[in-house]
């Protein structure tokens, strides 16, 4: 792991995976996203725990697996509203707490993912 990374800041690959768990948990029981997501979350979670590594400056798992990440582009199959953008967001703002990840850093990440949540929006409301 490289230092000075936020991955490594947060407590690395175990962080991402409590993250991820507390957050397709989250997911599948909200109202707003169910309609979107598969009933298993289980391989998304999978992809979402290769790309958050990569994304917070740990190895680059999600290319060497998936190739570039043209994540809007992933995302056109999917109307991504204002209001799911939101639900999204609430979601990722939980599972922040559940995951146990404190601040600056919790403010931090929740910043970078607010950024990227805005630039998947595809759907007028
Ligand atoms: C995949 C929804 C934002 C990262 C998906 C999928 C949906 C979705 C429905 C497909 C799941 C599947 O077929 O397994 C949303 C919604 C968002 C959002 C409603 C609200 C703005 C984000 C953000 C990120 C992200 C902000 C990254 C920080 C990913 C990744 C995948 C994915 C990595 C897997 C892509 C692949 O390799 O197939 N998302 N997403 N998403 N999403 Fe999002």
């Amino acid at each position: 792991t490289r230092p000075g990374t936020m991955f490594e800041a947060i407590g690395g690959s175990d962080t991402i995976d409590r993250l991820v768990t507390a957050f397709y948990q989250r997911v599948g029981k909200h109202e707003k996203l169910i309609p979107i997501f598969p009933d298993d979350l289980t391989e998304t979670a999978r992809k979402q725990k290769l790309f958050l590594t990569q994304f917070f400056g740990g190895p680059n798992l999600y290319t060497e697996d998936r190739g570039h990440p043209m994540l809007r582009r992933r995302h056109l199959p999917f109307e991504i509203t204002p209001e799911r953008k939101d639900a999204w967001l609430e979601c990722m703002e939980s599972a922040l707490d559940d995951a146990n990840i404190d601040e600056p850093y919790r403010t931090a990440v929740f910043e970078k993912l607010t950024m990227t949540a805005h630039h998947m929006m595809n759907t007028p409301e």
